[in-house]
């Protein structure tokens, strides 16, 4: 099977064709900066921006820090909304842009019922019309910047309509289509189905369409590919533990520069960096909380023996100290 084309956005060439999926509380800048050093990604999308929370008159200083990190640092950073809202959407659709945002992602895909709840997320499949009166909003309020949409395949298995809601979002002006192989119903239980996102890929006059869900390495990427006719694929758990990842596989699929796998110390002095600067982008007491999950990631991912050790340590010192023993003691360098 020959490779597709990368896709060109706008003036962004998304260059290979492997993206970080947006996931809230895992994307954020230093994640995203991590993936950049261990060789990056074609796109970067960022965590959920709530419209709710982008137009409130005050908004919460936590909120403002997280904003400003959306579109910081030298990546083809999109930038994920989220909201029911069409005048709040469009509101911070024209906020992130003025922020710097170079491509602007609508979520209808998420199925938190803090989302759903709310009307916004997946739960917009099962409403087109209000789903579009969205969309179209979006669309004319940042003229400038292309506007792509991810989504799941439907809300359950008889709300299959990621077909028609991809068709009508094309007609919208949409430019990127990214579709998450399951319903809103499996949540993440069972098997993404790949050969579902076919029947978006059919459509006649689409643009770009990016297969997501259970992308783990090259062969599922490459597998995911074949299945849905997407022209690129979107990683979010797989990446968890292993920044590199998302390079390793578009070097296996597109030969694009092989990035180096830390082993031994060249892993816990990467680790140590990732670890690092989430204590400086949240604070110690908040970035030892957000580090522990990744640390679990990372002993997962790599085989740490003292992953209770690494959870359990209290200081920065001290994680810094485990984070040394539990991943540079395999080559023998402490
Ligand atoms: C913890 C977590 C947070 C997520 N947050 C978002 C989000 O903010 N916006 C979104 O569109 N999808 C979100 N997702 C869904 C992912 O982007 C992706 O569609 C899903 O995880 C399937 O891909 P994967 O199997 O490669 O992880 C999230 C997923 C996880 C696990």
């Amino acid at each position: 099977m020959s490779m597709p084309q990368p896709i060109t956005l706008g003036q962004t060439r998304l260059g290979p064709s492997v993206f970080l999926a947006p996931m809230a509380g895992i994307t954020d800048l230093p994640f995203r900066r991590a993936v950049a050093r261990h060789g990056g990604a074609g796109l970067m999308v960022s965590e959920m921006v709530a419209s709710t929370e982008m137009v409130t008159p005050r908004p919460s200083n936590r909120a403002a820090v997280r904003a400003k990190a959306l579109t910081e640092g030298a990546l083809p950073v999109s930038v994920q909304i989220a909201g029911r809202e069409a005048a709040a959407m469009a509101e911070t659709a024209r906020i992130v842009a003025g922020m710097g945002a170079r491509i602007v992602d609508i979520n209808m895909g998420c199925p938190a019922k803090k989302v759903t709840g709310g009307l916004s997320g997946a739960a917009l499949m099962r409403d087109l019309d209000h789903a579009l009166s969205l969309i179209d909003a979006v669309v004319a309020a940042v003229p400038d910047l292309p506007v792509t949409l991810k989504m799941r395949l439907g809300w359950d298995e008889d709300c299959l309509n990621a077909a028609e809601l991809a068709a009508r979002a094309t007609d919208a002006g949409v430019r990127m289509l990214t579709v998450h192989g399951r319903t809103r119903a499996q949540f993440y239980t069972g098997q993404a189905d790949w050969s579902r996102i076919r029947q978006v890929a059919n459509l006649p006059g689409r643009p770009p369409l990016v297969a997501n869900g259970d992308v783990v390495d090259a062969a599922s990427a490459r597998m995911a590919l074949s299945r849905s006719g997407a022209e690129a694929v979107m990683v979010g758990r797989g990446a968890q533990g292993a920044p590199w990842k998302l390079a390793q596989i578009a070097h296996k699929l597109w030969a694009t520069p092989a990035p180096a796998i830390p082993e031994g110390a060249a892993l816990s002095d990467a680790i140590s960096e990732h670890y690092e600067d989430i204590l400086s982008f949240y604070g110690n007491d908040l970035g030892l909380r957000v580090a522990r999950k990744h640390l679990g990631w990372y002993a997962e991912a790599n085989g740490a023996p003292n992953r209770a050790e690494l959870m359990r340590a209290a200081s920065a010192q001290a994680t810094l100290a485990a984070i040394r023993a539990g991943f540079g003691a395999a080559a023998g360098a402490a």
